[in-house]
């Protein structure tokens, strides 16, 4: 590419990551509980579901294989059709709690794994959730609220109030740059997202996932950090 093309094309991209910026500051922010739960809804009742694997993800089924502790309090936010709780549940872990600010995916939980434990079903805000965590399991929910750098701190910081001291932060984080237009799946950078976690997680691995699923390949990093 010319160097004056190059110019023109970094001044662009330059220019729709700031209009991109300036249409996530005016969205709501994740404390907004209603409007939140009432776009996860609807998009649950009209089956607007494309995000979702329908089985447990290949990463983080090879992280919970190797987990002797099968008493390990775990919470899977933004669950969805918690593919990787009713893994983990099958596979005796008892103490598996999964949570999502709309009701749909909890009640086809229920329906499909009519013995996981209904106690263990909260639907709730992730940004208002008050518990202690050994394990938090991390997938395509960081991704799916808006991406101001507001709400990316205040969820590392409810992460560190969730997370007893020793205990970890595990899961998958797009590595693709935020779409200008301002649709999801929202990403960023391990550089970014790095700076969100430091003063909170030591990081044992954040890296290029290396078992992703194929659409994901390359896109996602794998990350194992540990609350100070
Ligand atoms: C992109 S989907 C991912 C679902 C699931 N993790 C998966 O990989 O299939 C995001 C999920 O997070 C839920 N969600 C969004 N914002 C939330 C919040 N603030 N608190 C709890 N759940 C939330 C949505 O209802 C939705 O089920």
């Amino acid at each position: 590419m010319p160097a004056a093309q190059k110019k023109l094309y970094r001044f662009c991209h330059f220019f729709n990551q700031k209009k991109a910026l300036i249409v996530y500051d005016c969205m709501n922010t994740v404390h907004n509980t209603t409007k939140e739960k009432n776009y996860w809804s609807s998009r649950w009742e009209a089956g607007n579901t494309g995000w979702d694997m329908g089985s447990v993800s290949p990463p983080l089924k090879a992280y919970a294989d190797q987990l002797p502790n099968k008493d390990l309090r775990i919470l899977i936010p933004g669950a969805g059709n918690a593919h990787e709780a009713e893994y983990l549940h099958r596979q005796g872990f008892t103490q598996v709690t999964v949570l999502d600010i709309a009701p749909e995916p909890l009640a086809a939980l229920q329906q499909r794994v009519p013995d996981f434990p209904a106690a263990h079903l909260v639907n709730e805000n992730f940004f208002e959730h008050a518990a202690e965590y050994d394990l938090v399991l991390e997938q395509t929910f960081f991704c799916s609220f808006p991406p101001t750098a507001e709400n990316r701190k205040a969820y590392a910081k409810k992460m560190s109030e969730l997370i007893v001291p020793g205990g970890k932060l595990v899961g998958l984080w797009f590595q693709t740059p935020l779409d200008p237009e301002g649709s999801r799946p929202f990403g960023g950078s391990r550089a970014e997202y790095a700076g969100y976690f430091a003063p909170y997680f030591e990081v044992l691995t954040f890296a290029e996932c290396y078992n992703s699923i194929k659409p994901r390949a390359g896109k996602e990093l794998f990350g194992v950090l540990a609350r100070r």
